[in-house]
């Protein structure tokens, strides 16, 4: 990702929000703190992979660091794909793609939760080697239904 790819970048997470099932945000945040998270992560070396079709950010997997220097090995994972072009093979390769620059970066522990009934997003991160670590009960409450959180890790050193 570069800032070039901000607008659409922005576009897409909100559009994946406001389906009110799969993220924690319902709605992304304006245009100018967007900008402002996604300067800072390319700053500070964070992953960032947008999945691109005839110019335009239709995905994007962006992993950050952990905030605390006794945890800088560690960084927290997303992820998302406009509708149309989920279940064909998108969501894989831009994981490998964000996992590998990950590893070039130093992480040791990605990690990430997901609605447990997210069925495809944890087959897809359990392919990629990520590990059940637990479950959160009640980790959100969306439109009055309660929803649990798987919480998974790849751990690599
Ligand atoms: C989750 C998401 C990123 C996956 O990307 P995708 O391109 O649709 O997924 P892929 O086509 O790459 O499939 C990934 C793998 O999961 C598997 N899979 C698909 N549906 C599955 C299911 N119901 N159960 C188990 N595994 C499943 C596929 O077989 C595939 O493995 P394969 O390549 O060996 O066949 C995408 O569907 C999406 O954006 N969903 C909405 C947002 C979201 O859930 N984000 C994650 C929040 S934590």
């Amino acid at each position: 990702m570069t800032l070039d790819h901000v607008e659409g970048y922005r576009r897409a997470l909100d559009v994946v929000a406001r389906e009110r099932k799969y993220l924690t945000m319902l709605e992304a945040l304006p245009e100018p703190d967007t900008r402002r998270f996604v300067e800072r992560s390319l700053e500070n070396g964070n992953p960032m992979m947008v999945a691109l079709a005839g110019g335009e950010v239709v995905g994007w997997c962006d992993i950050r660091r952990d905030f605390f220097p006794s945890r800088a090995h560690r960084g927290t994972l997303g992820l998302g794909l406009l509708p149309e072009w989920r279940g064909h093979g998108v969501g894989r390769r831009l994981l490998e793609a964000t996992l590998a620059k990950a590893r070039c970066a130093g992480f040791k522990r990605i990690e990430l939760d997901v609605h447990a009934d997210n069925p495809r997003a944890i087959g897809l991160y359990e392919k990629a080697g990520f590990v059940r670590e637990g479950i959160v009960r009640d980790a959100s409450l969306i439109d009055g239904v309660f929803r649990d959180a798987v919480l998974m890790a790849i751990v690599e050193r």
